[in-house]
């Protein structure tokens, strides 16, 4: 292993720049040349590589997006766009690809390092959506970005007297309701992974009115439908105001958290080394605090997780 590239690919995540970073310079340190992908599989397939040093990534760690730019490939999804992309790293005389990403760009991975690439899977994505990792880069950030919105409605819906319904982003993966949920205090959360009936929520907001709660926030992800709708809804059956606000995108920008920084830090470096022991097909993730590399094709294969026993809390604790 002489020479490694690094892309950013997917939607972008707080905490991408931190890895990248990680990743130049523990390459670096370790004797190895190190280029960067612009604009994740399509400037792979385009050749839209440069060479990095230690200064391509100075003043970045704390830094929101990615400086390699992300994107969506459709190319890359047919074996031809794949094979052009082997070319070029061939080419350019790269050994291996860190690829940072969610699960779609880790399916490319998978694909790409059947054509003879070493790949390392980075977790780079807010909705924290990968089975096999506890946490993915930019969950926490988003978190806090979640938390300090939900505050602010906290406030005004404490003076008017209202129902605040807050859509949060996570594809299918209720995690940033979740957590964000339980952190911010909120009377219900509402994720795809359990059921959820529109007239018992509208019980409990009428039920907590009667006990004296001066507002009702309720945390919807996305992935269960229109915050909109549910707040037409909710007023029709209460007859109490209720407001929606969708948060979309201001959710995946902004400086990452220490943590997300310290994460990807670690796993930057860690996918580095993964490289260096001469593995291929390998995605980075952190268990029970241990930062550990998985088969690629295992890590895509498990199951969601979600985690019940959380949500269980979350309700105890709403009421
Ligand atoms: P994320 O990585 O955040 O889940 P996407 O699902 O949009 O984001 O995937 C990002 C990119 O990964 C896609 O635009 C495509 O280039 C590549 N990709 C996704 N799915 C596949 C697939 N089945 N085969 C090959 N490449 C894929
Ligand atoms: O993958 C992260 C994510 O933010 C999802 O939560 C959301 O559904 C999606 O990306 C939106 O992505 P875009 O608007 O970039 O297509």
């Amino acid at each position: 292993m002489k020479k490694i590239a690094v892309l950013t690919s997917g939607g972008d995540a707080p905490g991408m720049n931190a890895a990248i970073r990680a990743i130049t310079r523990m390459a670096l340190d370790r004797g190895l040349e190190v280029m960067g992908v612009q604009r994740g599989y399509n400037g792979l397939i385009n050749g839209e590589l440069f060479q990095m040093d230690r200064h391509s990534v100075s003043d970045i760690i704390h830094r929101g997006g990615t400086i390699l730019r992300t994107a969506r490939c459709d190319e890359f999804k047919t074996e031809e766009g794949r094979k052009k992309a082997a070319n070029v790293l061939k080419v350019y005389g790269i050994d291996g690809l860190v690829v940072i990403g969610g699960d779609g760009s880790f399916t490319g991975a998978r694909l790409l390092s059947q054509l003879g690439v070493s790949t390392v899977g980075i977790p780079g994505t807010i909705d924290n959506d990968l089975s096999y990792t506890d946490y993915t880069l930019g969950f926490d950030t988003a978190l806090n970005t979640v938390l300090d919105a939900i505050n602010k409605l906290r406030d005004t819906s404490t003076s008017h007297e209202r129902v605040s319904i807050v859509e949060v982003m996570g594809r299918h993966c209720g995690d940033i309701a979740l957590f964000a949920g339980i952190a911010g205090g909120a009377e219900s959360i509402i994720v795809p992974e359990m059921s959820f009936d529109q007239d018992e929520l509208c019980k409990t907001i009428l039920s907590g009115k009667l006990k004296g709660k001066m507002h009702n926030l309720i945390i919807l992800a996305e992935g269960v439908g229109g915050a909109e709708d549910l707040a037409k809804h909710v007023e029709e059956i209460t007859g109490i105001e209720t407001r929606a606000t969708i948060l979309g995108h201001i959710q995946r920008g902004g400086s990452p958290s220490a943590f997300d920084r310290v994460l990807a830090s670690r796993m930057g470096a860690k996918a580095v080394e993964v490289l260096l022991e001469g593995k291929s097909s390998r995605v980075i993730g952190i268990r029970g605090g241990q930062i550990i590399d998985d088969d690629i094709n295992e890590a895509l294969a498990m199951p969601r997780k979600f985690d019940e026993k959380l949500y269980e809390i979350a309700t105890a604790l709403s009421y």
